[in-house]
């Protein structure tokens, strides 16, 4: 199911906190639900109807970020949407050091 909201918005906001740059994204489409909510992450998750969704995003989202860019994402719900919050650091550590 794809909700439609009369005045869609989606606000970004990008800053610095200790090391790391932050990007929060929020919406204004209702937000997740609690039972749904940590599984949004996983491959193939999707709640659009059947030939509109991979359920593909925010799994190689999360994969990208976490495995490539050394960074973490979490969603919580927040006034009238759902709120992404990428954390990723500005100096990438090499592995091997
Ligand atoms: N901003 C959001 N607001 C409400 N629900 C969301 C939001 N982002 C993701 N979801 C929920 O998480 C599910 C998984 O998202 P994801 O981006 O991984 O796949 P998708 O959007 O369904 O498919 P695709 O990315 O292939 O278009 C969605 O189907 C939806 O239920
Ligand atoms: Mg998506």
């Amino acid at each position: 199911m794809e909700k439609k909201i009369e005045e869609a918005k989606v606000k970004i906001r990008v800053y610095k906190q200790k090391e790391n740059a932050i990007v929060q994204i929020e919406d204004n489409a209702k937000g997740i639900s609690e039972k749904i909510k940590d599984k949004i992450f996983e491959p193939y998750f999707t709640t659009k109807e059947e030939g509109k969704g991979t359920g593909i995003g925010l799994y190689m989202t999360k994969t990208i970020i976490e495995n490539n860019m050394g960074g973490k994402i979490s969603m919580k719900n927040c006034n009238d949407g759902a709120c992404f919050i990428i954390s990723v650091p500005l100096v990438i550590k090499d592995k091997n050091e």
